[in-house]
């Protein structure tokens, strides 16, 4: 079993780069199933296991993909016949699989994808990506764990979605670029990721406008060929590091970081006390030992992101008083803090609100990571814990994050990661050395 293994009490000092958005680059990959012709070439791909396992569904589709680790660069090809059918065994590893389904309905006029199976952080059910793909002419039938969309053409229609889902926005995107006419999603996602999107659709021969909004209009166009497209910096990564050097009182430089994707977390950042400066390569953060208390509200952007909130839960346990954490977007989002309790965290939980009561001694303590920003709450935890914390299942830290605990060491924490098993391997039996009057064992 593999763990993470951190000696804590160390401030973070130095800097870190940060990789290119894993939330961007997955629904970008399967935008390239869209290409009838020519490849999609994406630039500034994390080595992060969320999207080698896309390009693996990509494979099963029929598609080719290349990524060249050093360069970052990924490579896609789906100019010829294209399979349509998502098997249980991607969709279950990832749920972001589900964003085949616009791209496959829209270029081969049918989908059969894997029922996804449950998480860790909620339900997250699919109707408002159905409820979408229905409103644009497909016939939607589930059976045997799967979904079958089939249609003869999609249609252009006025789509408004019950919740801004990053997810549907994304498929529904997708599927209304080769659609007969305009298509409008109302209340969609505003988030980053579906500003890269539109940049990547666009760039390929799509038309697609207001990406960022609440409203996106698209007008369908008969066919999309390859593009090439470099992906932002991972506003999330980087506002996990940012976390970590407040948590750790220590200075660390995030390098790529973009001030303008993170406002939510740099106010409250500099509301409990730490010093955010924003510079020309990056953004700087200074922590501070007396941290002043907050209330956050995890919301669709560009409220405060839901997945810096374990992170900030961390952050917020730490300050001198009582905090609060709203979760408004996943129903299940405090896993997490029960690992802490383990940790010394003393918190109440009432609905979607944790009221958090600090300033907690974290104590360091075996734990187990339930996701992979619940995870990351975890290391920063033990990075901030008197003695010696264990985090079990730190492979879920790599759906996101490349080389967390490399980085981490690079800036001064005392962190390791082994596999127990390897590490303690019992050696197989040496032959007892006859003992001859030597001293006893
Ligand atoms: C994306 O997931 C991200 N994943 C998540 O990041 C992120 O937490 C989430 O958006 C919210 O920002 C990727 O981009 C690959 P949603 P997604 O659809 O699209 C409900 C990480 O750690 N909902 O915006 O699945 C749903 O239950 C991951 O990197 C429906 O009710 O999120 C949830 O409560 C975790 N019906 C809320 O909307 C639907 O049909 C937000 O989900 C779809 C969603």
């Amino acid at each position: 079993m593999e763990k993470i293994i951190i000696k804590g009490g160390r401030p973070l000092r130095g800097q870190v780069t940060v990789e290119g958005s894993k939330n961007a680059v997955l629904p970008l990959q399967a935008a390239a199933i869209l290409a009838v012709q020519g490849t999609v070439t994406l630039n500034n791909v994390p080595p992060v296991t969320d999207v080698q396992l896309m390009n693996r569904l990509l494979r099963f589709l029929n598609l080719k993909t290349a990524y060249g680790e050093k360069q970052r660069q990924l490579v896609i090809n789906g100019s010829v016949p294209l399979s349509s059918e998502a098997p249980f065994e991607y969709v279950n590893q990832m749920r972001a699989s589900l964003l085949v389904m616009g791209p496959l309905l829209a270029r081969t006029g049918q989908a059969r994808i894997a029922l996804p199976g449950g998480c860790s952080i909620g339900a997250r059910p699919i109707d408002l990506h159905l409820a979408g793909l229905r409103k644009l002419g497909a016939t939607i039938k589930q059976d045997a764990g799967f979904i079958d969309a089939r249609c003869d053409h999609l249609v252009g229609s006025r789509i408004t979605l019950d919740f801004p889902s990053v997810g549907a926005t994304e498929n529904l995107m997708m599927a209304a670029t080769m659609a007969e006419g305009i298509t409008t999603i109302e209340n969609a996602a505003c988030e980053p990721e579906i500003v890269e999107l539109a940049n990547l659709l666009n760039k390929m021969g799509g038309r697609v406008h207001g990406a960022g909004s609440k409203v996106i209009r698209i007008q369908g166009v008969y066919y999309l060929h390859g593009a090439e497209y470099t992906v932002a910096p991972d506003r999330i990564e980087a506002g996990t590091w940012m976390l970590a050097a407040a948590v750790t009182n220590g200075d660390v430089i995030v390098r790529n970081a973009a001030a303008a994707y993170n406002t939510s977390l740099i106010a409250k950042l500099e509301e409990m006390g730490v010093t955010v400066i924003k510079q020309e390569d990056g953004i700087r953060v200074l922590g501070t030992s007396v941290l002043i208390p907050a209330s956050v509200k995890a919301m669709p952007y560009p409220g405060f992101p839901t997945d810096l909130q374990p992170q900030m839960t961390v952050l917020q346990l730490l300050a001198n008083g009582t905090s609060t954490m709203e979760e408004h977007v996943f129903e299940q989002r405090f896993n997490h803090l029960e690992e802490l309790r383990r940790m010394n965290a003393d918190f109440q939980i009432a609905g979607s609100v944790a009221i958090l009561d600090g300033p907690t001694r974290f104590s360091g303590t075996e734990v187990a990571a339930t996701d992979l920003r619940a995870g990351a709450a975890l290391v920063l935890a033990g990075l901030a814990a008197t003695g010696i914390t264990q985090v079990c299942n730190p492979q879920c830290l790599d759906r996101g994050y490349y080389d967390f605990y490399q980085k981490l060491h690079q800036l001064g924490a005392q962190i390791d990661r082994f596999d127990v098993k390897e590490k303690f391997k019992i050696k197989p039996e040496q032959p007892r050395q006859e003992n001859k009057g030597s001293e006893p064992e």
